[in-house]
């Protein structure tokens, strides 16, 4: 289990800046778990090799007995994630919360393509002091230093009952991430240029996956939510199954009509899994700073 902030900086981004043009240009992975029925296929694989050879995986997993979710709400998270591919209402204690935002706070961060870390509160106004714009910081994780609540929740046995349920196996890789999406007062479409995930996407972040998201600062329309198009892990047009990366706001409306669309709010602690082949975005900060911790899956 572990943070994959250096991963998103070197790796594939040292071949593609852009993480949107990884799943279009990307190696065998991004190639072909783009389809659902690759996606389905490998499900199938790890069922039938978890079930024949089930002593080596649960253990493995390091589930804890406990989990700081109510378990009288497992069933309906697992429905909603095979009907829309989201499940909203997940909540964390507030002193998780708190402990992971002061991690945040303490923890140098990372941008792509700035070679200093820095601290969150270096960033004024959007930028640093040597005038560099910025639009999102990930935490990294020292050595040795990690959050006792992010690990907590990497064991949670809610969290890691829903993804069993969801991908048909238990996951052989979980990592995290925690971001800060920055309050800029660039204009929409510069920010655009710099911070793809703005723009409607889709991941591709092995042969099957999902991710829980959790909310670690208040997120209002103003303040960066994350919104999503439910259902649209399958049926995608061939055109933007295949391009992958950025599609505009209008063709997505188009071809999936408003109602599909999802703008997720919530106060600090608010919680949600999704299937990240459905297409989604952030709305970029205009108020305060968004921080994010998410939990992959895969
Ligand atoms: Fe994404």
């Amino acid at each position: 289990m572990v943070n994959s902030s250096d991963n998103r900086l070197k790796g594939y981004l040292g071949r593609f800046k852009n993480p949107l043009k990884r799943p279009p240009m990307g190696g065998i992975t991004q190639r072909f778990a783009r389809f659902a029925v690759v996606r389905k296929t490998y499900s199938l694989f790890k069922f039938a090799q978890q079930y024949y050879f089930s002593r080596f995986y649960s253990p493995a997993l390091n589930a804890a007995e406990t989990s700081v979710f109510s378990w009288h709400t497992l069933s309906q998270h697992t429905r909603n994630m095979h009907q829309a591919g989201v499940s909203l209402g997940l909540r964390l204690p507030e002193n998780m919360v708190t402990e992971i935002l002061d991690y945040a706070l303490k923890t140098p961060c990372r941008e792509p393509g700035y070679q200093r870390n820095f601290y969150i509160s270096e960033v004024h106004n959007g930028h640093l002091a040597d005038g560099h714009p910025v639009m999102r910081a990930l935490v990294t994780a020292s050595p040795g230093q990690t959050c006792p609540a992010i690990q907590q929740l990497l064991e949670d046995p809610f969290l890691l009952t829903i993804v069993h349920d969801y991908l048909h196996y238990h996951p052989t890789k979980i990592s995290w991430h925690l971001t800060w999406s920055i309050a800029s007062p660039l204009p929409h479409d510069v920010i655009r240029q710099t911070y793809p995930p703005v723009s409607f996407h889709y991941d591709i972040a092995g042969y099957n996956f999902m991710t829980a998201y959790f909310y670690i600062t208040d997120v209002d329309e103003n303040s960066g939510p994350h919104v999503m198009i439910q259902g649209s892990r399958t049926g995608k047009p061939f055109k933007m199954l295949i391009s992958g990366g950025c599609q505009s706001d209008e063709a997505v409306m188009r071809y999936y009509g408003k109602e599909k669309e999802l703008v997720i709010t919530g106060s600090r602690g608010f919680g949600f899994v999704q299937d990240p082949s459905c297409f989604h975005k952030v709305i970029p900060p205009q108020t305060s700073h968004r921080l994010l911790l998410q939990i992959r899956y895969s």
